[in-house]
């Protein structure tokens, strides 16, 4: 295998790069966009400095870190007989550097606090410039979880980095919103069939496609083996996450709506009172009885018809609603403008941090499609909801 993209070194943001890789070799942690999410980044060969990462975001220690590489020279340095599996040579090839984690034998070279206590060690080269040059500037590889609050919403903006972790760290490198808004699918290929742990920014369609991932299978969809299920997998998907102040709740997708065409484009119904958004309207009117103010809508069941809801609506977008405007009981946020299911993705985090700072009491989320991104979007909505509601209710005089 080679090296699939030379090493940067980004000219114009030297003097950035160069502060926050000397932070860095002191040991101390840096903020860092990537183009999955924001990570929160330490010198993964110093296990003091990886303590630092659990101890900013509050993360259970039992929790093990993604470590981040720069070029595949970097990855054989850390692995044991610096071999890389020949049976990621294809995904390797394909995907890397993006979205997409791969679990290795964990060698005596990446200390216990990176893998708490895992056999393995889960490793990605990211594609996003700045974190691509700033492991080179550093010459190390970097752990970097989510750069959030443990628990919250992950950071797909620099400005929810320094919302969650202001005064605890000492830099954010702000690279602007992120491309694909939702963290990378991990792999495990050293079971067989291989598993999809985490499903993320590459799919589980393009996965299957890469020579000797045809049997892949996603953790929880296809796992039918009881013994499979109990196997020790991604000891970060058993915690609650993903989760803003106000309650979630997701309304399933409903297939005859006309959210998103199978082909993942555009939308085709114009219904507005019926489907995902009848039943929040619905839903909506309940809790207002029970003295509920304020609701947020996450929307992907567009439509060309203005909503004739008897509420107030605004359509947000996230910059010009003051939050103290008591007039305005339902705040819509749109995922995405074009309707598929990578740009609900790039959306989701933003959506439910900015339906957050609005104050609202509940959080409605129209679910979409499990096809594409919208498998990981829906593991990630199943996570932060506290109830879902999936058919129109009954009602009996
Ligand atoms: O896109 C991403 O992956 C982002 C960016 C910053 O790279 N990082 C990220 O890290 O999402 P984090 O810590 O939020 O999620 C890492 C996931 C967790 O669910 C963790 O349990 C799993 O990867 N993981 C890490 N090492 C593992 C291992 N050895 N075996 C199984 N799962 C592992
Ligand atoms: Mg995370």
């Amino acid at each position: 295998l080679e090296d699939p993209v030379p090493e940067i070194s980004l000219p114009h943001t030297r003097h950035v790069l160069d502060q926050a890789a000397q932070i860095l070799r002191d040991g101390q942690v840096v903020g860092m966009p990537t183009e999955t999410v924001y990570g929160l980044a330490s010198n993964a060969l110093d296990s003091v400095a990886a303590q630092r990462i659990f101890k900013a975001k509050n993360r259970p220690q039992d929790n093990p870190l993604i470590v981040h590489v720069s070029s595949l020279k970097m990855l054989r340095s850390m692995l044991k007989d610096n071999i890389i599996p020949p049976v990621y040579a294809d995904l390797i090839r394909t995907y890397w550097p993006g979205p997409l984690t791969l679990l290795f034998p964990r060698s005596s070279l990446i200390p216990n606090e990176i893998t708490c206590g895992q056999a393995t060690v889960a490793v990605r080269f990211p594609s996003h410039p700045i974190s691509r040059a700033l492991i080179s500037a550093c010459d190390r590889p970097l752990a970097a979880p989510s750069a959030n609050s443990s628990g919250k919403p992950s950071p797909t903006l620099a400005s929810h980095v320094m919302d969650d972790l202001a005064g605890k760290i000492p830099m954010v490198i702000n690279g602007g919103q992120c491309s694909f808004g939702i963290e990378s699918t991990v792999v495990d290929g050293l079971r067989v069939p291989p598993a999809i742990l985490r499903p993320g920014g590459v799919t589980f369609e393009q996965i299957r496609q890469v020579k000797g991932m045809e049997k892949v299978q996603v953790y929880k969809k296809h796992f039918t083996d009881a013994a499979m299920e109990q196997a020790p997998t991604t000891p970060g998907m058993k915690y609650r996450h993903y989760s803003p102040e106000a309650e979630v709740v997701l309304v399933e997708y409903i297939k005859t709506e006309g959210s998103f065409a199978s082909n993942g484009s555009v939308p085709t119904g114009t219904t507005t009172t019926t489907g995902q958004y009848g039943l929040i309207l619905k839903e909506i009117e309940k809790l207002k009885q029970e003295g509920k103010k304020r609701f947020g809508i996450l929307r992907t069941s567009f439509t060309t018809a203005t909503p004739t809801a008897t509420t107030a609506h605004t359509h947000q977008n996230g910059t010009t609603q003051s939050p103290d405007d008591r007039e305005e009981s339902v705040i819509e946020f749109p995922l995405g403008q074009g309707s598929k299911p990578e740009d609900v993705a790039r959306e989701l985090f933003r959506g439910l941090r900015y339906l957050d700072d609005q104050k609202v009491d509940c959080i409605f989320v129209e679910g979409i499609s499990e096809e594409d991104e919208g498998l990981a979007v829906m593991n990630r909505l199943r996570k932060a909801a506290s109830r879902t509601i999936s058919s129109e209710p009954t009602e009996f005089l």
